[in-house]
């Protein structure tokens, strides 16, 4: 098997930009899939499913390109305030999906994670959700988060209820609690914060998505509907990224 970072190295060079300055973790906001429907007079559940599949093929292009870490946005705490069959349909997509991508994150050693609360997600989907994460636990090339029912505040109230219990157990001193500490108690702690974040459909907003970890992540936002987004529009952003001048408050090293 190709190491990740030799095949980081192999994309970058064929970008034209240097290993250093290709993210190591991308996150995106999938925005779109009604707008992709309705222009083209189909269904709004027709976008989803379209927006399903844009999702694996970018999910398979980033492990392909060595990515270390990749987070898709799929479903919001807000997103429940929709119609009930949307968010019916919207469930029985992701049961289907995590059952069908299994293959492709074998073959790809890929590892799932699941980002968002459990509670509240039906039982179809947890369980496909702990199937392909326990099967896919030792796999050692990218992260794939897949953020399910989550909300960055609510993300931020469960870490913050994890550090009270610990402390009322003993277990740690309020002192001990810094920007570290905090970040081990958070969903993503398994991986680095994102240093890029894509957001289709032209939207310029964050969305209660990842509030504590995009501190300094770069922002890009294409006027293309989620559904149309593929591997050119991606490499399209990792050139744009590579431009960055990434200061994090101090001065410009060049
Ligand atoms: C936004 O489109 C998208 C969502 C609410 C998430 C849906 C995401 C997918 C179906 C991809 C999921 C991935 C997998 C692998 C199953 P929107 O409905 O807000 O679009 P609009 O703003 O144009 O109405």
């Amino acid at each position: 098997m190709i190491d990740t970072t030799h095949k980081l190295q192999q994309a970058a060079s064929r970008l034209g930009i240097k290993l250093e300055q290709m993210p190591r973790h991308l996150a995106m906001i999938m925005d779109g899939n009604g707008r992709w429907a309705k222009a083209k007079g189909l269904a709004r559940a027709e976008g989803h499913c379209e927006g399903a599949k844009a999702a694996e093929n970018i999910a398979l292009y980033c492990a392909r390109l060595g990515m270390q870490s990749l987070t898709l946005y799929s479903f919001s705490v807000e997103n429940w305030k929709r119609p009930q069959d949307e968010v019916e349909g919207l469930m029985a997509l992701y049961e289907e999906y995590l059952m069908s991508m299994r293959p492709m994150l074998m073959r790809e050693n890929v590892r799932l994670v699941h980002m968002g609360r459990r509670q509240g997600l039906p039982e179809g989907v947890i369980s496909e959700l702990d199937r392909t994460m326990d099967l896919t636990r030792d796999n050692t090339g990218m992260i794939f988060a897949f953020a399910l029912n989550y909300g960055g505040r609510t993300e931020i109230v469960d870490a913050v209820r994890h550090l009270a219990q610990k402390c009322l157990a003993g277990e740690l001193e309020v002192d001990e609690i810094d920007e570290a500490c905090f970040g081990r108690h958070l969903y993503s702690a398994v991986m680095p914060d994102p240093d890029l974040l894509i957001r289709t459909a032209n939207e310029m907003r964050v969305s209660n998505f990842m509030l504590w970890q995009i501190s300094y992540s770069e922002f890009y936002v294409t006027d293309k509907y989620w559904p149309d987004f593929g591997e050119e529009d991606l490499d399209k952003a990792l050139v744009a990224y590579a431009q960055r001048d990434r200061r994090y408050g101090a001065l410009s090293q060049t």
